[in-house]
């Protein structure tokens, strides 16, 4: 099984060239079954009712009430948060701390690369091995249906897996930028873990403790979705949850296009102005005994813009058990998930991409 990753079975085509290149229909490896397209009939709620459409959305999450001094503010965010958590998976967060300027620049920045001539880019072309770099697809099951992006993805933590040399040295702010912007996000996922610690009762540290303490993990993956001539034909990506612990997404200003599943129907996020979005991670949602859940996303695309979004994972150590909270397992009801770690997680979800499946 290792050796069907060494490399990519067919030969690497960038989505972004070919939206380029100025087709009117996409490539038949892009075009999903039917019940996969974006409008299918099970998943067609907010089409057939647009009144819904607006009503539905994801909780918001103030980070001033939940951390400031108010307690009845207090008391009604955790409140909002741990409804979030259970019923959602996933919440946009206020008022977070992090500059909406370095929001701006990092985004913006990343744009910048995805605008470099390609031969450019091509430096940087990742292999399966380990991910690491400009990519174009997830697995390498020969003739699988795409998905219409491309990506970076880079290891910010721990410190040993981090190498600035595999980062874009353009735009020439990339690689600072970067550490500027991990270090950030490290430290909001460090105030929201302890909540929501806190909101399943297992007290501030256990989770970040069950993490590894200073020693996460962490990664960024940058998705480009290009414009696409025939949206309703594809997917910027499939349906998945994030195998890792929780992620922090800084989505495109201008441009919607992530759905969160809410029971038979897509939800699309509607990205508030200098916010965040997170979701809850398999990781969390393990240690947690599933009070926590670790929801399934995806990402539409559209035929006049294109779409930048990062994915930020904050991920326990990869090497220590993840199993529920012994707080969290009773009789009434029992551990609904094997120890693992993230190590052996990982390679599974791989395995499973890579060998036939489509989960990513
Ligand atoms: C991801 C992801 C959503 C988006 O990268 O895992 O779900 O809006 N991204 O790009
Ligand atoms: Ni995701």
């Amino acid at each position: 099984m290792m050796s069907c990753l060494q490399s990519w079975p067919e030969p690497v085509v960038r989505v972004q060239s070919l939206a380029e290149s100025g087709i009117s229909s996409i490539p038949k490896r892009y075009i999903k079954p039917p019940s996969q397209r974006p409008s299918s009939s099970s998943h067609n709620y907010n089409n057939l009712n647009s009144a819904d459409d607006d009503d539905i959305s994801i909780p918001v999450i103030d980070l001033q009430d939940l951390f400031g001094t108010d307690e009845s503010l207090r008391e009604a965010a955790l409140a909002c948060l741990s409804n979030a958590c259970s019923e959602w998976g996933f919440f946009q967060v206020v008022n977070h701390g992090v500059s909406h300027q370095l929001m701006n620049q990092v985004r913006e920045m990343w744009r910048g690369f995805f605008e470099l001539p390609l031969e450019v880019k091509q430096e940087y072309s990742n292999s399966p091995t380990t991910y690491e770099g400009y990519g174009s697809r997830l697995g390498v099951d020969k003739g699988a249906i795409l998905d219409w992006s491309d990506y970076y993805f880079l290891n910010f933590m721990p410190p040993e897996l981090r190498s600035p040399e595999k980062w874009p040295s353009l735009p020439p702010s990339c690689r600072n930028l970067i550490e500027e912007y991990g270090n950030e996000a490290i430290r909001l996922c460090g105030r929201l873990i302890k909540i929501l610690s806190i909101t399943l009762g297992l007290g501030e540290d256990y989770l970040q403790n069950a993490f590894g303490g200073d020693n996460i993990g962490a990664c960024l993956r940058v998705n480009f979705y290009p414009k696409c001539p025939q949206p309703d034909l594809t997917l910027g990506l499939s349906p998945h949850s994030d195998p890792g612990g929780m992620t922090v997404l800084l989505p495109d200003e201008n441009v919607a296009g992530l759905q969160v599943r809410r029971g038979d129907s897509w939800i699309t996020v509607k990205p508030i102005p200098n916010s965040f979005i997170v979701n809850i991670g398999d990781q969390i949602k393990v240690l947690s005994n599933a009070i926590y859940k670790s929801v399934e996303h995806r990402v539409i695309v559209n035929s006049n813009k294109d779409r930048v979004s990062l994915a930020f994972f904050y991920n326990p150590k990869s090497d220590l058990l993840i199993e529920p909270a012994n707080k969290l397992v009773t009789k009434a009801r029992p551990a609904l998930f094997p120890a693992m770690t993230f190590d052996e997680y990982r390679l599974y979800i791989r395995t499973k991409g890579i060998c036939g499946n489509e989960q990513v």
